[in-house]
């Protein structure tokens, strides 16, 4: 390999949010979804040159930019998106809100898949909505869509707008062409529109392909929005840099609206710089990282395998967090994961954080961090769990 994934560089200090949370001493954190590995070093050299400028002031985000981002879902997904139906924001969880804010009524019902990324429920309730839930089914070590279920939450007029996360945070999938289209015939039925978050797209296991929800058909890119941004594959969250992709004018209007009353739509000087540098020079790298990665999630497996073989690790088709199913343990997620923390140092998600119901049984993992750390983590949930299993 061309790049290091092995280098264990300290962030403890560092004011990582990861690493610095945790009050307790020690602490080997796999919780909050950013990476232990320094970045591309294209993206490094960008931002050093541009500290060295001296001055950060308001930013204009520059034409390049948008050339940018065209560039590389045009290449590496076969997406051609327009320059002006793009308007950037400082992340995807503000853009997310933006959009429940412009496109819902108070009172609204916003359709999710749970167990699903926690502020999917924050984004919804903030915007005076409901949450529709339809349950993925679990099937193996692995999820599928209920489309019975799906379609009856459609139905529901109070259902407006379908939150969709592709690849799925923390179901690990990556969802097929077929079952976007399916989903995306069901709301078209019920005048559903779909929010397609995307943030985890370039974080796809071999074998695995992600498919831009708006790439499937003309259809599917009339009816949606697209959130993106190079943030959780090319580890830079703290830049809050992501976009918004909306091929209708009227709708990109009132999105614009939003961002403006949320007071979202200024980015720092330094986000578009490492968004640039990612998407124009870090491909090479992003490789490296899925191939590393995947590494990581088959020690993971084997490890569980061999030690803790009363656990249940979910199949990995996207994403660095590795669900876990952990009923056998007899203790409830929150439970668990307390423990975990003070028996063993180790910080981990509870799966009810994703879901009260669906997450309960639950355990999530981060695993983008060196080997060698991630072995030290599962040995402490390994120390902490071999005393406790109920057979
Ligand atoms: C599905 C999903 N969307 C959004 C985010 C956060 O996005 P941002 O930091 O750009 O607000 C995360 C972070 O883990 C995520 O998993």
């Amino acid at each position: 390999m061309k790049y290091n994934f092995d280098k264990e560089t300290i962030r403890r200090g560092s004011n990582s949010y990861k690493w610095d949370m945790p009050k307790e001493d020690g602490v080997l954190p796999m919780w909050v979804a950013d990476m232990d590995f320094e970045v591309a070093p294209c993206i490094t050299e960008a931002l050093e040159k541009r500290v060295a400028h001296g001055i950060f002031g308001y930013t204009l985000v520059p034409e390049s930019y948008y050339e940018a981002v065209i560039r590389w879902f045009s290449r590496r997904h076969g997406w051609d998106i327009q320059r002006d139906w793009i308007l950037y924001t400082s992340g995807v969880v503000p853009a997310m809100s933006s959009v429940i804010k412009a496109l819902c009524m108070p009172g609204e019902k916003v359709l999710v898949q749970t167990p699903v990324y926690n502020c999917f429920f924050s984004s919804i309730l903030n915007n005076g909505c409901q949450v529709a839930e339809s349950e993925l089914r679990r099937t193996g070590d692995t999820y599928e869509i209920d489309f019975e279920d799906f379609e009856r939450k459609c139905a529901d007029e109070k259902t407006t707008l379908f939150l969709l996360c592709n690849p799925h945070n923390p179901a690990c999938r990556v969802w097929s062409k077929a079952e976007l289209r399916h989903m995306n015939d069901i709301c078209r039925r019920h005048g559903v529109r779909v929010v397609s978050d995307e943030i985890h797209c370039e974080l796809v296991m071999p074998g695995c392909r992600y498919t831009p929800f708006a790439a499937v058909s003309d259809d599917c890119q009339n009816n949606s929005i697209a959130l993106s941004s190079p943030s959780k594959s090319f580890n830079t969250a703290g830049l809050q840099m992501a976009n918004i992709v909306c091929n209708d004018a009227e709708t990109r209007r009132r999105i614009n609206r939003a961002l403006n009353i949320n007071e979202v739509c200024d980015v720092n000087p330094f986000g578009p710089i490492a968004l640039e540098a990612a998407y124009n020079g870090g491909e090479e790298w992003l490789e490296e990282l899925n191939q590393y990665l995947y590494q990581n999630y088959l020690t993971l497996r084997k490890f569980f395998e061999d030690r803790l073989p009363q656990l249940e690790v979910m199949r990995l088709e996207g994403t660095y967090l590795v669900w876990v199913d952990t009923k056998s343990i007899g203790l409830r997620s929150d439970e668990l994961t307390e423990r975990l923390l003070k028996e063993g140092k180790v910080l981990v998600n509870s799966g009810t954080m994703y879901g009260k119901k669906a997450g309960e049984g639950y355990i999530r993992i981060n695993i983008a961090c060196p080997r060698s750390r991630m072995l030290e983590g599962l040995e402490r949930i390994a120390a902490v769990l071999s005393n406790n299993t109920k057979e």
